[in-house]
């Protein structure tokens, strides 16, 4: 396991810290001895395939059950010895909304509020400033059974802004949702970043974590199998993948084939996929980028479109283990359906 330690702050406090968390299931070691941390005012993007153990670690820090093995303190107390404190500084969002579809979405927060003890006047005040502040005023009288999945991730996010958290999880706050309701979703959590909150938030999608993440833990089978800054890691899994699309899709295999023989340095591994009409070629940095879209132009092909993308949550487990993750069948029914109180 690698430590790259590039904290922006220089020298803020961890707001989440962990040592040796072991969790175990009967026979599944859901934790491994976990160590992570999460600074204060930073995004800490924990990676890892389903039963991966994420759900685990954010119900062992959200104190919904209890660790085996192993330490962990948020926001400075203890998970097993302060529940009742930990529980006033932590949101929580699962992957799976926990609002109540027959009320509306603003009986939600405001039964949220009472439930953390606000006054009538406070509940009802925080509920109308958060649907605001969510685009959600609008919306605020109908029941959250008519919402979009993009509205409800929005709800959601906002029942758990409600105790004005020191510390957010977000539990794969994207998976299922479409790509549009995916950037909704992505603005909202830089909004909050952006006025100083500290997340953990889990996911599967390398994308995810870049977008949102200063720093990454990769997590497999309970275990931490890399820990550091997104680019440290991007740099460990080997960069990119330039896609490429021909004016004339006829043209894939004589393209693949003219970067092949040209053998530019350390660009290898070019692979047409004629289904998409595109051409993926590895490379590693820029200059391979100028290279390989230079050579197709001077041979004449014709380029519609190019683009990188970052290597898969696959790509990066087969760099960093040498295999594929350990997929489960199918999201686990971990449902969160509490809310911190
Ligand atoms: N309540 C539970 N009872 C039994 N096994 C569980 C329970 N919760 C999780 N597990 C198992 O622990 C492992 C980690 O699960 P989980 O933390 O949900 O992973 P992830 O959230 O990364 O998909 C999986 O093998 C899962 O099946
Ligand atoms: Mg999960």
């Amino acid at each position: 396991m690698t430590r790259i330690d590039n904290n922006p702050e220089g020298g803020a406090a961890n707001a989440v810290t962990v040592r040796g968390l072991v969790k175990h299931f009967g026979d599944t070691k859901a934790l491994d001895g976990v160590d992570l941390d999460v600074r204060e005012g930073t995004v800490l993007g924990v990676l890892g395939p389903n039963g991966a153990g994420k759900t685990t670690l954010v119900r062992c820090l959200s104190t919904l059950i209890v660790p085996d093995a192993g330490t962990a303190t948020v926001a400075g107390y203890d998970v097993v010895k302060q529940p009742r404190q930990l529980r006033r500084t932590i949101g929580l969002t699962g992957q799976y909304a926990s609002v109540d579809e027959k009320l509306s979405g603003w009986e939600n927060l405001y039964m949220i509020g009472r439930l953390l003890d606000l006054s009538r006047k406070d509940a009802r005040a925080r509920a109308d400033e958060l649907l605001e502040r969510f685009s959600l005023t609008e919306a605020a009288k109908r029941p959250a059974m008519n919402y979009s999945g993009g509205m409800r991730r929005r709800l959601d996010l906002a029942a758990s802004m409600i105790g004005n958290p020191a510390v957010l999880y977000l539990d794969e706050p994207t998976t299922g949702l479409d790509p549009r309701t995916r950037n909704e979703v992505w603005d909202e959590v830089q909004r909050m970043v952006a006025e100083g909150a500290t997340v953990l938030l889990t996911t599967q999608y390398m994308e995810e974590a870049e977008q949102l993440a200063n720093q990454l833990t990769v997590i497999d089978r309970g275990k931490v199998i890399a820990n550091g800054g997104i680019n440290e890691l991007k740099a460990k899994v080997g960069g990119r993948t330039l896609q490429i699309r021909p004016t004339d899709p006829g043209q894939l295999g004589a393209m693949a084939r003219a970067i092949t023989e040209a053998g530019l340095d350390g660009v290898s591994g070019t692979q047409a996929v004629p289904d998409e009409g595109l051409l993926n070629v590895p490379i590693l940095s820029d200059e391979q980028l100028t290279a390989v879209v230079g050579l197709l132009g001077a041979r004449g092909f014709g380029i519609a479109h190019i683009g990188t993308h970052l290597p898969s949550l696959d790509e990066v487990f087969l760099a960093i283990t040498g295999q594929k993750p350990t997929l489960q069948e199918s999201e686990s029914d971990d449902t969160i359906q509490e809310v911190a109180a």
